[in-house]
Parts: C-alpha cells; structure tokens; sequence
C-alpha cells in the first residue's frame, strides 16, 4: 500500500468507497465530495488537501482510503483533520493508523503542531471515536447537546510536538 497526495484520478475510486460507506447519508457523501474536488482541484483556495492510500499500481491501485485536512484558519501551526475513511472491505487492518502517522508526517513536514478532529457523540459509531482514542488523540472537550439532543459535540486533539 501506498500513501500519496490526492491526484485527480482518485476522484472515482473515493466516490465509490463513500458509496460503499454506510455511516454516511447521501448529504453526507455529496459534502465529501464537493470537499474532496476542492482538495483536487483548489487546494490552496479552500484550505482541503487529502492524502490517499492506494494498492501498488500491479495490485490495480485501487483507493483504500483517504483523510481530508486543511490548515485551521486564524490559528498559527493547527490543522483540522476534517474526514477519515478506508473501504468498508479494508477496515480493521490498520490502513486508518497508516493515514495518521502519514498526516503527522506530513504536517510536521510544514511546521504543524496540532491536530484538531471533531466528532458527534451519536452520529460517529462508537468504533470511529475508538479509532481516535486507538491513534492516539486525545479527547479534550465535549460541548452537551451541541448537535441535537443527547448528541454532543466531542473535541480530539494531538500534540505533533509532543
Ligand atoms: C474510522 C476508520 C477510518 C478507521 O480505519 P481502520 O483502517 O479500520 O482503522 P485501523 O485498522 O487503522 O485501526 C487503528 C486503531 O483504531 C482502533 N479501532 C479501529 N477500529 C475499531 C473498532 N471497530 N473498535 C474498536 N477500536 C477500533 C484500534 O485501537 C485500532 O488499533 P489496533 O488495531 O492496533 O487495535 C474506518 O473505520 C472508517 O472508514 N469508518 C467509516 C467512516 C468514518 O466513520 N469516518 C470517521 C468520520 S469522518
């Protein structure tokens, strides 16, 4: 497996691994694909950028997963993880873990130092908030019935510095 920035040609292959995506509704998978255009094609403008993990090129160099990040406005060195997933068929295998470590490589890289992710305490399966504590982000805030009632709002954060 290969992890790389996002080409335009990945574009079908993440439509489809959304497609195949259960935690996400239909106006879910429209907004990550609008997102996912803006990393392709307006990097710079919108603020998105994407790593992607492929299968080698021999292997057919399918999309197995891809996270979605961008510079946190107004903020000196913070970056938003704003969207994780790997193929429905691929999860467990530690593809998500390879997507983060990339991430944090990517952004010590630039001088990054934090890395914000924030997640619905209903709407995230617990396995996706799991997945967070099991990469090591640290849960440092909820906000009560931030998304509806009973639905919180569930800040994770990591230290690249630390
Ligand atoms: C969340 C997601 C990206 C995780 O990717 P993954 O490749 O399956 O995760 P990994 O195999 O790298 O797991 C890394 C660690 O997370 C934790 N974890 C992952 N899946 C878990 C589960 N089902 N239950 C409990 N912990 C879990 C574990 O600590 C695991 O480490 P370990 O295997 O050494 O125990 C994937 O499940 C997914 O695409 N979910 C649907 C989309 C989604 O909800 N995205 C997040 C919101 S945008």
């Amino acid at each position: 497996m290969d992890i790389r920035a996002i080409q335009s040609t990945d574009l079908d292959g993440i439509v489809d691994l959304l497609a195949r995506t259960d935690a996400f509704d239909d106006e879910e998978r429209q907004v990550a694909r609008e997102l996912v255009e803006d990393a392709i094609h307006r990097p710079d403008e919108s603020g998105y950028h994407a790593l992607v993990a492929v299968e080698p090129k021999s292997s057919g160099g399918s999309v197995l997963g891809y996270v979605l990040h961008g510079p946190t406005p107004m903020t000196e060195h913070t970056h938003d993880l704003y969207w994780i997933a790997v193929d429905a068929t691929r999860r467990g295998q530690g593809i998500g873990r390879k997507l983060v470590a990339a991430l944090d490589q990517t952004l010590r890289a630039e001088g990054g130092r934090i890395v914000r992710v924030e997640a619905s305490s209903v709407a995230d399966a617990p396995a996706t908030l799991a997945f967070y504590h099991g990469t090591g982000f640290v849960e440092c805030g909820r906000i009560p019935h931030f998304y509806g009632t009973d639905d919180d709002l569930v800040i994770f954060y990591r230290d690249l510095g630390a």
